[in-house]
């Protein structure tokens, strides 16, 4: 038998971003395996992201160490994909000539083949091309599966909106999605080999799902063809953009009893002129009317958001309605960035950039607000019953389960006994953490 060789792979960016190193583990096993440490890889991939500034300046970081690796390994391969990658193509081999292998968002799929023409080739390969007509490969686990609790299923990739400060259309292409029957088959195999009980499906928009193909279901029908799924748990889904939440979407995720009670609907600002520049598509009236619906319809859902500020031209009275909305809407959590400018996207190019200290004392303020509102929301919690899906022992503290309640919400509790993984049990709030809620196990509710 042939030694395995080794590859190590660092990821940056988003869950999509992890679900295709996922997916080249796959692709490269039974010829490499995994290792923790770079220092013993034959091949080393960094998956990188460039939403913003700072996770693209990452891998500029990041990299040095790894050319530092190869000085005293000639043989070792280095390779880049995800959206940098994508972005930047050649000129990362020209800034770093040591790089053997350059992989695009469709590109790295063809990763075996790439590998091949580096070795015979003798020089790097670079694989960037977006097609629209793109079909996203179906890659199965296969070979000695682990068992999981959760796993991602990627059901569309790529995003037609062009939000003005956004670089994600120009680096993962058109909108793409997957033929329904490939998402079961997918999903069929994650919980027969793997034990997966929870998928989280994801999407730049997933709730756009199928609108460009024909013959497709759309997404809440996608949802209730996975929800039929024995032996499923539960489904969860990022990300979803506000313009196409539907009434029907909405419906499913308040009555089928598998679909989790939260959503991720990214607001972005809280000023209509602002929502405008930024392309988005809605009015704050717009998002506030589709909140109400969410909440008269499944009162408990715990919905979250991506908040930017200092987008250029932002003036005071139009941060300070981001901060109402933050009142008016409660989330549970939020995700903020001070605005950045990304190659391609259009808002680069528009005037009245806000200078960086006031996008801190804003970011703050928008922390400030936040805070708040999430420890009253966590607060909320204590004296409740909630169902908690067990995804291990907490990694800090080891006498404790860890998991998540159906709203998202990380629950570390003490138990009888500690061997539940992949059970859905039923917990007692106790207390409120920072970024967790404590309680104790009430009883399994399927074991
Ligand atoms: N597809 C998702 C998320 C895309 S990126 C969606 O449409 O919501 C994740 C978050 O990064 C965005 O929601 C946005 O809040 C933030 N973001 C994207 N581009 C940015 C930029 N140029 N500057 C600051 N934040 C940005
Ligand atoms: Fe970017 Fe907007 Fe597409 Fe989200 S919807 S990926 S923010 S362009
Ligand atoms: Fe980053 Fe690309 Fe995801 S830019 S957020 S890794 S889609």
């Amino acid at each position: 038998m042939v030694a395995m060789k080794k590859v190590y792979i660092k990821t940056f960016g988003c869950q999509m971003n992890e679900n295709d190193s996922e997916k080249v583990l796959l692709l490269l096993s039974g010829e490499y395996e995994p290792v923790d440490r770079a220092e013993e890889a034959d091949l080393i991939l960094i998956n990188t992201c460039s939403v913003r500034e700072k996770p693209e300046h990452k891998l500029y970081s990041e990299i040095g160490r790894f050319r530092d690796i190869k000085e005293k390994r000639p043989d070792l391969l280095v390779g880049v994909m995800g959206c940098v990658a994508q972005q930047e193509g050649e000129a990362l081999i020209r800034r770093f000539p040591f790089i053997d292998l350059v992989l695009g968002t469709q590109g790295f799929y063809n990763i075996r083949e790439a590998l091949k023409r580096v070795k015979l080739e003798g020089k790097p390969v670079v694989l960037t091309e977006l097609r629209e007509d793109f079909t996203i490969p179906l890659v199965l686990s296969k070979g000695s599966p682990q068992k999981r609790v959760k796993a991602f299923v990627t059901i569309m990739q790529g995003c037609d909106n062009f939000c003005t400060y956004c670089v994600v259309p120009y680096v993962r292409g058109r909108e793409i999605s997957r033929p329904a029957e490939e998402i079961l088959t997918e999903i069929e195999t994650l919980v027969k080999e793997e034990g997966v009980r929870e998928v989280i499906l994801l999407g730049q928009n997933v709730n756009s799902y199928g609108q460009k193909e024909r013959g497709y279901p759309d997404f809440a029908e996608l949802l209730e063809l996975i929800s039929q799924i024995e032996g499923l748990l539960r489904i969860r889904f990022t990300t979803s953009h506000p313009k196409d939440l539907s009434a029907k979407l909405i419906r499913v995720i308040a009555e089928n009893p598998k679909v989790c009670k939260h959503i991720h609907l990214p607001l972005q600002a809280g000023s209509n002129r602002i929502l405008q520049r930024m392309n988005r598509k809605y009015t704050k009236e717009e998002y506030l009317d589709k909140v109400t619906k969410l909440r008269e319809q499944c009162p408990e859902i715990g919905i979250t958001s991506d908040i930017i500020v200092g987008f250029p031209g932002e003036r005071e009275e139009d941060f300070k309605e981001t901060l109402e909305m933050l009142e008016k809407v409660r989330f549970q959590e939020i995700f903020s960035f001070k605005y950045s400018d990304r190659p391609f996207a259009a808002a680069t190019k528009f005037k009245d950039k806000i200078p960086e200290e006031e996008k801190e004392r804003r970011l703050k303020k928008v922390h400030e607000v936040q805070r708040r509102i999430t420890e009253e929301v966590y607060g909320s919690y204590v004296g409740k019953e909630v169902e908690v899906l067990v995804e291990g022992v907490s990694e800090k503290d080891k006498t404790k389960l860890t998991g998540r309640t159906t709203t998202n919400l990380i629950v570390n509790f003490t138990a009888p006994r500690l061997d539940l993984m992949g059970a859905l049990v039923k917990v007692l709030i106790e207390e409120p953490g920072k970024h967790s809620l404590k309680g104790r196990y009430v009883e399994t509710l399927v074991s």
